[in-house]
């Protein structure tokens, strides 16, 4: 006897009804021959519980193809259902959808968890990554900037563990959706500007960002960079806690975002 693959399941229900008559159902140690088996069509048939789309009692026919379930009908008998289909309908997007969202919701507490975990990170300097991000964001922050540049401020090097070489995009993609266009800029660009610091003692060319120069947001990366950036490696600097930042972080992160699909 072998498993049926989960291909089995991602077909139309009038294919896949017919051809589990006869096959066997085990559960732990106990099992059954399907004798007789309904066919139902979602939100296309009036006899299916899904007709009226998902609630939160017809959810479970909005999982995975495969997914089988079992609840008593009309009081009496045990029905076993399971989930077929070949592709979703717009109801089965309409839940993701929901759920995307109330993910998306909690966006503001995983920056704030994440930048957390900058305290351990790399070493070599004479304060954390999360004491840098910090003092950055409270050098803006009594600059009299706004919330974008501080919350910009705050994450700039959010990607430093992951992309140590390349951090700068992650974290301008990270708050594209809800921050100004020339603040994703100059994130995107402050890796760039930032070598004009460092690069000539590598044996590098510290002025990358001459690409740049004439265009209408060069000064303000080259500003972000000198004023706050560079200046955050301060370890007698007064820096501003984490939790100082929480309303900021939760401002600019609930904001409503533009996504992919708006293009
Ligand atoms: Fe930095």
């Amino acid at each position: 006897m072998t498993d049926l693959p989960a291909e089995f399941y991602d077909r139309p229900v009038l294919e896949v009804a017919p051809e589990l008559l006869n096959k066997v159902l085990v559960a732990g140690e106990r099992s059954g021959r399907i004798l007789e088996v309904e066919a139902y069509g979602g939100e296309d048939d009036p006899g299916s519980h899904a007709w009226r789309g998902p609630t939160p009692r017809t959810e479970i026919m909005y999982g995975p193809s495969g997914h089988w379930y079992v609840y008593l009908s009309y009081g009496v008998h045990w029905c076993a259902n399971v989930v077929v289909s070949a592709e979703g309908t717009a109801a089965d997007y309409a839940l993701l959808d929901r759920h995307e969202r109330i993910y998306a919701a909690s966006l503001p507490d995983r920056i704030m968890a994440r930048l957390g975990e900058l305290e351990d990170s790399l070493g070599g300097y004479q304060i954390s990554r999360l004491q840098h991000s910090l003092q950055t964001a409270t050098r803006a922050r009594r600059d009299g900037a706004d919330v974008d540049w501080v919350v910009a401020a705050l994450v700039h090097d959010i990607g430093d563990d992951l992309a140590p070489y390349n951090h700068s995009p992650i974290a301008a993609e990270i708050l594209r959706p809800y921050v100004r266009a020339e603040v994703t800029w100059t994130i995107e660009q402050h890796g760039v500007f930032q070598s004009y610091y460092y690069a000539h003692y590598l044996g590098n060319d510290r002025d990358g960002r001459d690409a740049f120069v004439g265009h209408e947001w060069y000064q303000q990366c080259a500003d972000f960079c000198e004023r706050w950036d560079q200046a955050a490696f301060d370890p007698a600097y007064n820096t501003d806690s984490l939790d100082s930042f929480a309303d900021d972080v939760r401002t600019v992160f609930s904001r409503t975002a533009w996504s992919h699909l708006d293009r």
